[in-house]
């Protein structure tokens, strides 16, 4: 049976979130908490998937009915993406999907997009397929408009390219940002949004308010151009004061969230240039950039005020082929692969 393994980081929404869903910039970098998808071909017609920790256990489909009447969200996108890569490269037989996070998809880091972004991959290189990173984006990111119905792409170029990126609506423009270390801390709420109906809050409030939301984002569009100077320049004082002003207006878009704001207040009272909420709002995580000498501070305060500190590594890698060999080494390579039982995976492969 030919397998491969490949993984994708999730994400960090660094500036610009809701803004970008209407066609401005926003900054992402992709984390050292990355995503595995072992992809085999196998003879019968039919899609099987196996994601024990969001859910999905013995899953199987008939290879001619993929995507109708699919319950469960985060399978549709394991469907959609063979369905979408299946109709530009048709392939007889079937195919086995197994995924294995090392983070929790609570954390908001992205992992429907990560998922689809390593389906396409895993599909493309199974089938012999040279897709370029611009291509393997388009598949997955129309895959994810199909089952979320809007959404910038900024999770799934994050997951594709790796890095830090300046990234417009739908990949527009996706340039990778050149910089040093960037003093990021990293705030869990412990409260899981849901991206899909906080967009169409936003939605709805620009219906109704469409000058005032506009402006909003207007603003925002032009703080994150500020911004992607900034990063560049290493003007960490200028970026943490774009930060707190992005964070006044995520709030002005009724997306801020009660644990969030006292995470970002006691890290701004414990010293920090900038601190707001990363991605769609309410909780999920925030993101606080620290004078080196403030970090211990910060996180002190973070975990006293009932967040947890999660330590990353900032613009990793992109979606890349772990392993693509005989079964037995890609089972050997999998065995290796331990969950300690955190929600984290650790794993020493190489
Ligand atoms: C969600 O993580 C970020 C949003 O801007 C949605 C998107 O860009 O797709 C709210």
């Amino acid at each position: 049976m030919r397998s491969v393994v490949v993984s994708a980081p999730g994400k960090l929404m660094l500036l610009g979130e809701h803004a970008v869903v209407y066609d401005r910039p926003c900054i992402v970098t992709a984390i050292d908490r990355r995503m595995k998808v072992r992809l085999s071909v196998i003879k019968d017609e039919v899609l099987e998937v196996e994601s024990p920790k969001v859910g999905i256990v013995h899953y199987r489909k008939l290879m001619r009915d993929l995507g109708m009447e699919t319950n469960g969200h985060k399978v549709k996108f394991v469907e959609l993406g063979v369905k979408h890569f299946r109709e530009k490269f048709p392939f007889g037989g079937g195919v086995r999907i197994e995924t294995l996070s090392e983070f929790s998809c609570n954390f908001g880091f992205g992992s429907s997009a990560t998922i689809t972004v390593c389906v396409i991959k895993a599909l493309a290189e199974l089938f012999g397929k040279k897709l370029s990173n611009k291509e393997i984006f388009d598949l997955a990111y129309k895959t994810v408009l199909a089952v979320q119905g809007r959404g910038s792409g900024f999770d799934v170029a994050s997951a594709v390219f790796g890095g830090t990126l300046y990234f417009w609506t739908g990949g527009e423009v996706i340039e990778r940002l050149t910089f040093g270390h960037l003093p990021l801390v990293i705030g869990y709420t412990g409260i899981k949004a849901d991206t899909v109906s906080l967009i169409k809050q936003v939605e709805e409030l620009r219906k109704k308010d469409y000058g005032k939301v506009e402006g909003i984002f207007d603003e925002i569009s032009v703080l994150v151009k500020k911004a992607k100077e900034a990063i560049v320049r290493s003007d960490w004082k200028q970026l943490g004061d774009l930060m707190n002003r992005d964070e006044e207006l995520l709030e002005k878009l009724g997306v801020g969230g009660e644990k969030l704001s006292l995470l970002i207040k006691t890290s701004l009272q414990a010293g920090a240039f900038g601190a707001k909420l990363s991605g769609a709002g309410v909780g999920d995580c925030m993101v606080v950039l620290v004078p080196e000498e403030k970090k211990n501070d910060v996180c002190r305060a973070i975990s006293q005020a009932g967040g947890e500190v999660v330590e990353v590594e900032l613009g990793v890698e992109g979606v890349r082929i772990e392993v693509q060999s005989s079964e037995r080494k890609v089972q050997r390579l999998y065995e290796k692969i331990k969950g300690d039982g955190s929600g984290a995976v650790k794993y020493s492969i190489y």
